[in-house]
C-alpha cells in the first residue's frame, strides 16, 4: 500500500453500508459533517474519505485535536496570530483553518472545544472568516468542516458544556458510525482484510483463524471497536505468520468481560445443548456481575430494545430482565 494512500473503509453490515452511501453523497456538496461514534468504529478514516471523494481531495486535509489543545493556545492554533498579538508571539502565523483553505479542515474531538472558543468557531462557520489574534481585519477562507466526537454532544449541550447554536451548526449533516458489536457480519471480513494487509506489510505468509475462533471474534463485544480487532490482526501477523490459530488463541487476546454468550441458532456445538455449550470460561476468570450485564445489552441490542423478545432470549421472564436492568442501569 502507498503510505500517502489511506486504506478504504470496509464492511457491509447494513447500518454501517448506509452511513457509507450517505457520507457519498455529501462528500460531493460542501456540507459541513458531524461524525459521531464510540473510540475506534472509524471517525478519522470515515472523514478523510469524505475529504478524498470530495471535489477538495486535492486541497489540504487538516485534522486538528480539540482535546489535545490547552486552552490557551487553541485560538492561535486555529485562527492564527499577527505578530506581536501576545508575549512570546514573535512571528505571524496563519492557523490551521488558514492552512485548510480550499480542502477539508477535521475538527477532531470537537466535544471538548474549550467554550471559550466555541463562539468564535460558530462566527467562523456561519460566514466563513478567520480572525487572527491581534489583526483587525478577517480573512475569507474557503474551507470545509467535518468534525467528530465519541462524546454525546446533546449530553454535553443539556449541561451546558456544548454551546447549542454550534452544535446545530455542526450537524448540518450527522453521520452516526455504528459500534462493531452491531455489526457482527462484517467482523470476519475485516479481519481477513486486515490479516492479508498485514501480512503483505510484513513480508510474511498470512495467519488463518480456525472455525471456532471464528466464532469467538464474531461474538465479542469490542470495546475497542474496529481498531482493537486490527491491532489483534498485527499482533497475530506479527507473531504467528503462516499459522492457523483456534480459539485459545483467540480467548487470551480479548477482554474476558466482552466475550458474549454465542446464539442458540449459531452456536458452536449443535448436540451440547444451549448457549452453555458455547461459553468458555477464560484462563483468568471473568466477573459474572459484568458477564450479565454485557450479556442483557447484547439482548438489547440484538432485539433492538425489545424487553419481552430480549427476555425470551434470555429465558427470564420479562420482570426478572426489568429487575436485572435497573440492577445494572440499562435502559
Ligand atoms: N471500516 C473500516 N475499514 C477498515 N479499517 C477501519 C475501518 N474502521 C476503522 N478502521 C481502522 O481502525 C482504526 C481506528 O479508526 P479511526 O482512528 O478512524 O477511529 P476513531 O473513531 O477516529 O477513533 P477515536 O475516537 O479513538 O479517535 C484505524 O486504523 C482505521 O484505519
Ligand atoms: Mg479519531
Amino acid at each position: 500500500m502507498n503510505p500517502d494512500s489511506q486504506p478504504a473503509m470496509m464492511g457491509n453490515a447494513p447500518a454501517f453500508a448506509a452511513i457509507l452511501r450517505a457520507s457519498r453523497l455529501v462528500a460531493v456538496t460542501g456540507a459541513t459533517v458531524l461524525i459521531q461514534g464510540e473510540s475506534g468504529v472509524g471517525k478519522e478514516l470515515l472523514a478523510r474519505s469524505i475529504h478524498d471523494s470530495s471535489p477538495r481531495c486535492k486541497g489540504a486535509f487538516v485534522p486538528v485535536n480539540c482535546a489535545a489543545l490547552s486552552e490557551s493556545l487553541v485560538e492561535s492554533e486555529l485562527f492564527g496570530h499577527a505578530k506581536g498579538a501576545f508575549t512570546g508571539a514573535t512571528h505571524e502565523r496563519a492557523g490551521r483553518i488558514a492552512a485548510a483553505h480550499g480542502g477539508t479542515l477535521f475538527l477532531d474531538e470537537i466535544g471538548d472545544m474549550p467554550l471559550s472558543i466555541q463562539a468564535k468557531m460558530l462566527r467562523f462557520l456561519e460566514n466563513g472568516e478567520c480572525q487572527p489574534l491581534g489583526q483587525e481585519q478577517p480573512r475569507k477562507v474557503d474551507v470545509r468542516v467535518v468534525a467528530a466526537t465519541n462524546r454525546d454532544l446533546a449530553s454535553l449541550v443539556a449541561a451546558q458544556r456544548f454551546r447549542q447554536d454550534l452544535f446545530y451548526r455542526l450537524q448540518v449533516v450527522p453521520l452516526v458510525l455504528p459500534p462493531l458489536r452491531e455489526r457482527h457480519q462484517d467482523v470476519i471480513v475485516l479481519t481477513q482484510a486486515f490479516l492479508s494487509r498485514f501480512a503483505s506489510q510484513h513480508g510474511v505468509a498470512a495467519p488463518a483463524f480456525s472455525r471456532s475462533a471464528q466464532e469467538l471474534l464474531r461474538h465479542y463485544a469490542w470495546p475497542g471497536n474496529v481498531r482493537e480487532l486490527r491491532n489483534l490482526c498485527e499482533r497475530a501477523v506479527i507473531f504467528h505468520a503462516g499459522q492457523t490459530l483456534d480459539d485459545t488463541f483467540v480467548q487470551g487476546q480479548l477482554f474476558p468481560h466482552a466475550i458474549l454468550p454465542v446464539q442458540s441458532e449459531e452456536r458452536l456445538c449443535p448436540d451440547a445443548g444451549g448457549i452453555h455449550a458455547a461459553m468458555v470460561l477464560p484462563h483468568g476468570g471473568l466477573s459474572l456481575d459484568t458477564l450479565e450485564r454485557d450479556t442483557i445489552r447484547a439482548a438489547l441490542v440484538r432485539t433492538q430494545g425489545n424487553r419481552t423478545h430480549a427476555a425470551k432470549l434470555l429465558d427470564v421472564s420479562r420482570d426478572t430482565l426489568l429487575y436485572r436492568m435497573k440492577k445494572h442501569a440499562l435502559r
